[in-house]
């Protein structure tokens, strides 16, 4: 995934440090090169660098370029090692045309084939700079910028989101196909931008592109058409979050920050959602909204396929017929659907490909689908039949924190509400559940005040691997735990159900292995014999359990508690702690913590 900002300012203003501040706003969506670019009446000017922004502030506060409009991109490598010349923007032969881009080009090679054979000349191992060079030729044929900019994307196979910028030009000319790409209204500026923080401390007003759009913006206008021209009216938003949503507000990492947004974030997700009198109140889908439903698949990848194993377990508890499959494994093989069957996409960011992919492949095989989404106007909120929101607010980190615990919220809700409309009948403990899930916002601020594994991570910050195990809605915590674990710290780290471990992982346990092991009540004693079974073979067990569990604090070597309540609000607590652990480790390791190598916060490639 990579991040595009713009901006089209008036005649005497420098776009510059414009461009830069909406990179730096951007940043979680790549960070292994960045660049901006600003045209003139003969030429474009190119600044860009390897590196992070910092890198590129740095050139630019020697180079000094300026300009009333320009374009700006900050780069996670999908074609192309990191390097000045790999970062965008690229531009044609003649430095005319300059574009930057997300998504991915999939016939460049072909495309860039044929314009060596027309004797142009590449700088790049990237896809993107054939973009620069079909414009140029269209130019060269006589065609107006805006003409020669859709004869170019006429060419162009894949999903891509791009902007351009064209010497003695005073406009910018995008596109969205498949990547996200929005329009912010200021008075007397336009902004263009892959995600609503660039440019969020600017505007609060925002149009949300749809594939297929392309949009011509300068200072006062921004004219959507379609990729023949014809006019295309889209609505202008106005976006709850604040400036300070995006900021780190005093804490050392985005992530820190989210980690103790969780209590707001979960009173957002279900405030309004629970009734006084005990029942559930999604305004989306009223009772009997899924009464035809007949088995439900979820689909996900990363920190949100957990979240929908989460609610699987309950909707199995419930008797509701349910699958959840990895984004990309659907997408290639994707399950046996009725149009009775509801696919649930659970993805923070609304974006990620292999999600998108399994979306398209179940909506052309006739299932109805429904997003659990963070963004609104996202392509998978847009994409299907219906939405659901969980409100977390921008995650900005790269490790999803608060976004985990508004998702397994909010598909709590979602999963009753289904099956009760597929049963008849509400669980049985619903005013128990539904109480715990009240209870959160201040639980999890209980947790957050009351942890302490600072001392924990320091013991356990380098070993030969850290083992999470779990059973129930505990599982998806222990693979949650572990993913958070091996994404920031970089040491090696494994989940498992906690009943697994005997079937052959256990070969791996050894004193060199610490084991957090997760309880969230039920089966609680069939883990605690896990927990015994790796003691005896030497390993230190950390437990995350309920502050009530003397039998469990006793037996293992580390206690992290947690209030005592309702299972499905436990697990979201004891993944708090979890967390918390691994930033701590991460942060004594020195780690980039909001930017860990090789990730990106949304994965827009397959
Ligand atoms: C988790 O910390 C990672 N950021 C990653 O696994 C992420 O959850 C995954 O890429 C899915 O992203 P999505 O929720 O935006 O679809």
């Amino acid at each position: 995934m990579c991040g595009i900002t713009a901006c089209a300012a008036p005649a005497d203003e420098n776009v510059v440090d414009t461009l830069l501040g909406g990179l730096r706003n951007l940043e979680y969506r790549g960070y292994d090169s960045s660049g901006v670019a600003t045209p003139d009446s003969e030429t474009v000017s190119v600044i860009k660098r390897e590196g992070g922004i910092d890198e590129l502030a740095d050139t630019l506060d020697v180079v000094g370029p300026d300009g009333a409009v320009g374009i700006g991109h900050t780069r996670w490598s999908t074609h192309g090692a990191p390097t000045d010349a790999n970062a965008h923007p690229h531009t044609d032969c003649d430095n005319r045309v300059a574009v930057v881009h997300n998504g991915i080009v999939e016939n460049y090679t072909e495309l860039r084939d044929e314009l060596r054979a027309r004797g142009h000349v590449f700088t790049s191992e990237t896809d993107t700079e054939v973009i620069p060079h079909l414009v140029s030729e269209h130019l060269d044929d006589g065609m107006t910028v805006d003409g020669a900019f859709r004869a170019a994307i006429e060419r162009l196979e894949g999903r891509f989101a791009i902007a351009m910028v064209v010497a003695g030009d005073d406009a910018i000319y995008a596109a969205r196909n498949g990547s996200p790409l929005v329009v912010g209204v200021d008075d007397g500026r336009r902004f263009i931008a892959s995600d609503v923080p660039s440019f969020l401390e600017h505007t609060d007003d925002v149009v949300y592109l749809e594939d297929g759009d392309v949009v011509r913006v300068t200072p006062d206008e921004h004219v959507i058409t379609d990729l023949d021209g014809r006019p295309v009216e889209r609505e202008t938003k106005v976006v709850d979050w604040q400036p300070e949503d995006a900021e780190r507000n005093g804490f050392d990492h985005y992530m820190l920050k989210e980690i103790h947004e969780q209590p707001a974030a979960l009173e957002r997700a279900i405030n309004g959602r629970i009734t006084a009198e005990g029942g559930i109140d999604l305004e989306e889908f009223p009772p009997g909204t899924f009464s035809d439903v007949t088995d439900v698949q979820l689909v996900a990848c990363g920190t949100s396929y957990h979240a929908a194993l989460y609610v699987r377990q309950q909707l199995a508890e419930r008797g509701v017929p349910t699958q959840v499959f990895s984004g990309g494994e659907y997408a290639t093989t994707p399950a046996p659907v009725t149009e009775n069957t509801l696919v649930i996409a659970v993805t923070q960011s609304g974006e990620t490909a292999d999600t998108l992919a399994s979306l398209r492949a179940a909506d052309e095989r006739g299932a109805r689908t429904l997003a659990v989404t963070n963004v609104v106007g996202s392509s998978a909120a847009r994409f299907c039949d219906d939405a659901l929101f969980i409100r977390a607010g921008p995650e900005i980190g790269v490790a999803a924190t608060k976004t985990f615990s508004s998702q397994v919220a909010v598909l709590t809700l979602l999963g009753e509400r289904i099956a009760q409309d597929i049963t008849g009948e509400p669980r049985e403990d619903l005013a128990a559940m539904l109480r715990g899930l009240e209870r959160l916002p201040s639980d999890v601020q209980h947790v957050l005040d009351q942890s302490s594994v600072e001392s924990l991570a320091t013991k356990y910050r380098e070993r030969d691997g850290h083992f999470f195990i779990g059973r129930g809605v505990a599982y998806p915590v222990a693979l949650e735990g572990a993913l958070k674990f091996k994404e920031i710290t970089y040491e090696h780290a494994e989940g498992f159900a906690a009943a697994e471990l005997k079937h052959g992982p256990l070969a791996l346990v050894t004193p060199d292995t610490p084991v957090f092991a997760v309880f969230s009540g039920p089966h609680d004693e069939k883990t605690l014999g896990n927990v015994e079974e790796v003691q005896s073979r030497g390993a230190p067990a950390v437990a995350i359990a309920s502050e009530e569990s003397t039998e469990v604090a006793e037996v293992v070597d580390e206690f992290l508690p947690i209030p005592d309540t309702h299972p499905v609000a436990a697990g979201v607590l004891a993944n708090v702690q979890l967390q918390l652990v691994s930033y701590h480790v991460a942060d004594l390791l020195g780690r980039a913590i909001d930017k860990p190598r090789n990730l990106a916060k949304s994965v827009t490639v397959e």
